[in-house]
């Protein structure tokens, strides 16, 4: 049944790259993408550049924003819509990330509702969990992510559901060049997969894509990918350059 299950590499830019260097990583990715029928690759750029990316991108290239309001339209200083992001052509979109969880206030409140949001507007959710390293340490991690899962998917159907990505980042992990090993994301991901079992049952389960996210970089993705229910990645600082992004995506072509 994994075998099923189309692995994806997602950059996550985050605050980085001007539109020039944007520009000149999409020329030299494009042309080197593989199919999306044997790997989903996805930058996520900030949203300044997503026009600019949209129109340029390859066939086999997608580009996600980092994050979406949940409401349509409205007094939201500095948001932005669901509803600009599809007409601009975005198809996918981080939700939750650890750094939009402890520096912008999100809740599980609110990655819900952005869950149902970006649903709603065709865009496919890359939604982020994780712990911290406190968390990892008293041993709780995995009661501590399947809360962060249950809350999050609160009213999601199973066929939506099947939609979405699930991105398992330990915070400890993220920017640290301190990576999980192979065995305890394995782990928590496996556990992730039970959680959606239970929600949705076995069918669903095994057909939703859950990555691993935090230092991850040339020399580690093999093995992580590696594991069977590890199904890509979501990458910050190795995204950056199209080499190193470029040899993350081809590694997961071979899963
Ligand atoms: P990192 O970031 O690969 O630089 O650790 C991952 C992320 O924040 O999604």
């Amino acid at each position: 049944m994994a075998n099923k299950r189309i692995p994806v590499i997602a950059g996550n830019w985050k605050m980085n790259k001007v539109r020039d260097e944007a520009l000149q990583f999409i020329y030299s990715v494009n042309q080197e993408v593989p199919s999306k029928e044997l790997v989903e690759t996805v930058i996520c750029a900030s949203d300044v550049l997503l026009r600019c990316l949209v129109k340029r991108q390859g066939d086999e290239l997608r580009i996600g924003a980092q994050n979406v309001h949940y409401e349509e339209f409205g007094a939201f200083t500095g948001e932005t819509s669901p509803r600009v992001l599809e007409t601009t052509g975005v198809t996918y979109v981080i939700i939750g990330h650890s750094e939009r969880r402890e520096m912008f206030n999100e809740t599980d409140e609110t990655v819900n509702k952005k869950l149902h949001t970006a649903l709603k507007y065709h865009l496919t959710p890359i939604v982020c969990v994780g712990e911290s390293l406190s968390i990892r340490e008293a041993g709780t991690t995995n009661d501590y992510v399947r809360s962060q899962v249950v809350n999050a998917y609160k009213g999601v159907s199973a066929k939506n559901a099947l939609l979405t990505i699930v991105a398992y980042e330990p915070i400890w992990a993220i920017g640290t060049g301190k990576t999980a090993t192979p065995e305890q994301a394995e782990d928590t991901i496996l556990s992730i997969r039970n959680v959606l079992a239970e929600l949705y049952g076995n069918d669903v389960s095994e057909r939703i894509r859950i990555l691993y996210g935090g230092s991850v970089n040339t020399s580690n993705i093999e093995v992580l990918i590696a594991k069977p229910n590890i199904d890509g990645a979501l990458v910050g600082g190795a995204s950056l350059d199209p080499a190193s992004f470029l040899a993350l995506v081809t590694a997961a072509v071979r899963k």
